[in-house]
C-alpha cells in the first residue's frame, strides 16, 4: 500500500493538441506539487503557435517527451500515437495517466494505458454530440469508457456517462478550461496588445474561427461560412487553423479571404485570444472551447455547427446554433437577443483543485 510520506503519485499527462495544452495547465500547475507528473506532448499539433506559445503563456513546464507524430489520417496519426505511448508507459510505469478532452491524443492516451493496466483518468468526460460522424464523438465514447476515473463539468455530462451504463468512479468537478480563462483574464487585459495592432474598437468587430471537419472537408459549408462571414456589417477577425486555410486553398476560395470586412489573421496565443473574445461583439465559431469562452465571458455566440455538446450555453440563450447556411447563419446574427440571465455554467474555476484532491483522496484510501 503506498502512503503520502513515502511516495508520491507519478503521473503522464498525455496532450497533443491546441485545447488540451490549454486545459491540462490549470490541472498541472496544482498537481505538480502534490505529484510527479510527467509530460507526454504526442506531436499532433507542433506549429508553435498551435503549440509552443501556449506552454509559454500558460506556464506548463516542457514536456519530457515529445513523440513528434504530427499530422495524419485517424489510422495513421492514432496508430503512431498508440506505439509511442505504449513505449514511454512501459519506461516510466505510472500510477495515473490523464487524458483530457477528445482528440484523437485522448483516445491514443488512454487505450494505450488502459490496455497495460494503467489507470486513467479523463478530464473533461461524457460530452455528447450524438453525431457519430465527428471524430471527437468516437474518440469521446471510447475514452469515457475504458477510463477509470471520468471528471464530469456538468450534470449534463453525468447523465449522458448513466445513459450509458458508467456510473461508477464519476465525479462532477466543473471545467478546468474556466480556471484557465480566469488565470489568463487579467493577464490578457494587462498584457495583451491585439486590439491596438489590429485597430479595433471594443464591440465593434466580429471574431470568427472554423475548423471542424464537418465544415473544413464540405466545400459547400465551407463556402456559405465563408460567404456569411463577408456578408457581415462589420470588421470579422479571422484567426485561421492551418487545417481551414489548407482547405480553403484547395478549394480555390481565396477571394473570401480578401474581402473589405475580413482581417485575417494567423493563429493567436490564448492571451491575445482571450482579449479578442471579451471585446468582440459577437463570436462566430465551430469550436468547443470557444463556445464556453464566450458564455463566461458573456459574449454572444452564433455557434457554426448542427448540434453541440455544451447545450446548456444554448439553453441559456447565449449560444445559438445556426449551422452552415449562409441565409440562416446571418438571420440568427442579425436576430440575436442578449438574454437578461447569465446562470452559472460549467462550475466555479476551481475545477482543476477538485480534480487533484480526488487524485490525493485516492492515495490516501488505496
Ligand atoms: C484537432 C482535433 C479537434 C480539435 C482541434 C483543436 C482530432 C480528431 N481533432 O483537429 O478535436 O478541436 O485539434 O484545434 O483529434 N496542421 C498544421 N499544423 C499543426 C497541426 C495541424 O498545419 O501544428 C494542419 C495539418 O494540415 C493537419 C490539419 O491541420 O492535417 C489537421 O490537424 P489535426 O491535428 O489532424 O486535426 P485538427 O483539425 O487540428
Ligand atoms: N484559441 C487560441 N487561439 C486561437 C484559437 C483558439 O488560443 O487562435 C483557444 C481558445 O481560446 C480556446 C481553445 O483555443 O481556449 C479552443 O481550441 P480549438 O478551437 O482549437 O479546439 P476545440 O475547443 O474546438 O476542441
Amino acid at each position: 500500500m503506498k502512503n503520502s510520506s513515502e511516495k508520491k503519485l507519478k503521473i503522464v499527462t498525455i496532450i497533443g493538441a491546441r485545447p488540451q495544452f490549454i486545459k491540462a495547465a490549470a490541472v498541472s500547475r496544482l498537481l505538480r506539487d502534490e505529484a510527479d507528473e510527467i509530460i507526454m506532448h504526442t506531436g499532433q499539433h507542433y506549429d508553435e503557435n498551435l503549440s509552443k506559445v501556449f506552454f509559454d503563456e500558460l506556464d506548463i513546464p516542457t514536456p519530457q517527451f515529445n513523440l513528434g507524430v504530427g499530422s495524419g489520417t485517424h489510422g495513421v496519426q492514432t496508430g503512431e500515437m498508440l506505439a509511442k505511448i505504449e513505449t514511454v508507459l512501459i519506461d516510466t510505469q505510472p500510477d495515473w495517466v490523464f487524458v483530457y478532452g477528445d482528440t484523437n491524443s485522448t483516445l491514443a492516451g488512454a487505450l494505450a494505458a488502459a490496455k497495460l493496466h494503467i489507470k486513467v483518468a479523463h478530464v473533461e468526460a461524457g460530452l455528447r454530440s450524438f453525431n457519430r460522424r465527428m471524430p471527437e464523438e468516437i474518440n469521446r465514447i471510447l475514452t469515457d469508457h475504458i477510463s477509470d476515473t471520468l471528471f464530469c463539468p456538468s450534470e449534463v455530462a453525468v447523465e449522458n456517462l448513466a445513459n450509458e451504463g458508467i456510473t461508477e468512479k464519476v465525479v462532477i468537478v466543473g471545467d478546468v478550461m474556466a480556471d484557465s480563462l480566469s488565470y489568463a483574464a487579467e493577464k490578457a487585459e494587462m498584457n495583451s496588445g491585439i486590439l491596438e495592432s489590429l485597430n479595433l474598437e471594443p464591440g465593434q468587430y466580429y471574431l470568427a474561427t472554423v475548423h471542424r471537419a464537418e465544415n473544413t472537408d464540405d466545400p459547400l459549408r465551407l463556402e456559405n461560412i465563408l460567404d456569411a462571414l463577408t456578408s457581415l456589417d462589420e470588421k470579422v477577425v479571422f484567426p485561421i487553423h492551418p487545417r481551414t486555410r489548407l482547405a480553403i486553398k484547395n478549394y480555390r476560395y481565396q477571394h473570401y479571404l480578401t474581402a473589405s470586412n475580413i482581417e485575417l489573421i494567423d493563429p493567436l496565443g490564448y492571451l491575445d485570444m482571450v482579449r479578442l473574445e471579451a471585446s468582440a461583439r459577437m463570436i462566430l465559431t465551430d469550436s468547443g472551447g470557444i463556445q464556453k469562452e464566450a458564455y463566461w465571458l458573456r459574449v454572444p455566440c452564433i455557434t457554426l455547427r448542427d448540434e453541440t455538446e455544451w447545450v446548456e450555453t444554448v439553453q441559456s440563450g447565449w449560444n445559438v446554433l445556426a449551422g452552415g447556411d449562409k441565409e440562416i447563419i446571418l438571420e440568427k446574427v442579425l436576430n440575436f437577443e442578449i438574454p437578461e440571465n447569465h446562470p452559472e455554467l460549467y462550475g466555479d474555476g476551481k475545477a482543476a483543485r477538485k480534480i487533484v484532491d480526488c487524485l490525493i483522496q485516492s492515495l490516501l484510501s488505496s
